[in-house]
């Protein structure tokens, strides 16, 4: 906690040097990206398990609130995708270090660049959407309560790993931290898997983002007669719980071509996310070995949670069953 505030305060202090700024700002654009897909994998599984939810989900991200969000998030992502590639390639052309304040500054500039015409074409489906003189949305409250369950889930993995490193402590009489010894074999393989991964969650992520922003948007998920992006099928009840269907029942070649996708998008982001989450976490728990292996727990459940669970949606199929609950709960919804 020491070690957070000092951090805290020494960046403010130090403001100038664009390097520092390009650290801070990669570490919290990656903080929030791992924050957002926790809930994201999350509310997807309930397409599959609890369709009248994933309804509920989808009217949540359609909010002011939300949508506010959405823009971060992409901003976030693209920030954190140049910034990343620029940390790869100084990695391996230490020779250009000279050069990084300037790439910090041209990092910046491409990820404005690119932003703007990302903005304005998600901006688009945004007005469409908000136009409508007939839509109907979940107040401030509703959409607030409802992310109370993802809070009371953090928080309950934040005591199972403080207890579970307590209990491992207390038998073994261990004194440092599991899994965090520098120079190891072990963290040597986390290094590069995540310059490995950070290349390749970069097709995978900007792809999806595009099908869920640019091409469709978030808004035409539940849109009725509107065909599916990257299928050939409409979606006949206007269901999120139908779009979703639609796109993992899609075959290509005979190949379920986006559960293949959205599983290795899942992997990739997953092991890269909660691994730089442990970085983070172990930063800030130097001088105690209690929360410094409880950091390490907590990103080892966190992770193993979103891999079970997404990975079951994935596996599972998403009958006309599920498509009728999503219906008569996308009726409820705004019925009270
Ligand atoms: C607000 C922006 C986003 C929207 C609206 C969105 C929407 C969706 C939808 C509808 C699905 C269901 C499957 C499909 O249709 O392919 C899905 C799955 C998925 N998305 Fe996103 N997505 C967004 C951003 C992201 C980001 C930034 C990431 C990665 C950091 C991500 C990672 C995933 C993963 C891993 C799955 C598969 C989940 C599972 O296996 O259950 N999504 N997304
Ligand atoms: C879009 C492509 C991406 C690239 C090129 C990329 C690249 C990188 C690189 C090079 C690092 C530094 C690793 C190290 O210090 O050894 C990193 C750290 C990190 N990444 Fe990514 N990443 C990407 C996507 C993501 C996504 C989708 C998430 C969240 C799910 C994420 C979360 C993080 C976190 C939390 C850190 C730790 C930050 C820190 O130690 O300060 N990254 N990323």
């Amino acid at each position: 906690m020491t070690a957070l505030v000092t951090t805290i305060t020494e960046t403010l202090r130090y403001r100038g040097a664009i390097g520092q700024w390009s650290w801070v700002l990669h570490r919290v654009t990656g903080l929030g990206v791992v924050l957002f897909l926790t809930l994201h994998v999350i509310d997807t599984s309930w397409a599959v398990f609890y369709p009248d939810l994933y309804v509920k989900a989808i009217a949540v991200y359609q909010t002011p609130l939300f949508t506010i969000g959405e823009f971060v998030l992409v901003a976030c992502v693209i920030y954190h995708a140049f910034n990343g590639i620029r940390i790869i390639v100084f990695d391996y052309r230490p020779g250009w270090w000279k050069y990084q304040a300037r790439a910090a500054l041209l990092v910046l500039g491409l990820s404005i660049m690119v932003s703007i015409p990302v903005f304005v074409a998600m901006f688009g489906h945004v007005l469409a959407f908000y136009n409508d003189p007939m839509r109907q949305m979940l107040g401030l409250v509703e959409v607030i309560e409802s992310q109370l369950p993802f809070a009371a889930g953090i928080g309950a993995a934040v005591i199972a790993a403080i207890i579970a490193s307590a209990a491992f402590g207390a038998v073994t009489g261990e004194k440092t931290a599991a899994g965090i010894k520098r120079g190891s074999r072990i963290e040597k393989f986390w290094w590069s898997f995540m310059r490995v991964s950070g290349i390749l969650i970069v097709p995978l992520v900007f792809g999806h983002l595009a099908m869920m922003h640019v091409i469709q948007g978030v808004f035409a998920i539940t849109e009725v007669g509107h065909t599916v992006v990257g299928t050939t099928t409409p979606n006949v009840s206007g269901t999120a719980v139908e779009f979703v269907a639609n796109r993992w029942n899609f075959l290509f070649a005979g190949v379920a071509v986006w559960r293949l996708y959205d599983f290795a998008l899942l992997a990739m982001v997953v092991a890269h996310g909660f691994n730089g989450l442990r970085y983070v976490l172990t930063d800030y728990t130097m001088s105690s070995p209690l929360l410094r292996r409880a950091a390490v727990y907590l990103c080892v459940i966190g992770a193993s949670v979103l891999l079970v669970l997404g990975g079951l949606a994935l596996v599972n199929t998403i009958d006309s069953t599920a498509i009728q609950i999503a219906s008569e709960a996308a009726e409820q919804l705004f019925a009270q």
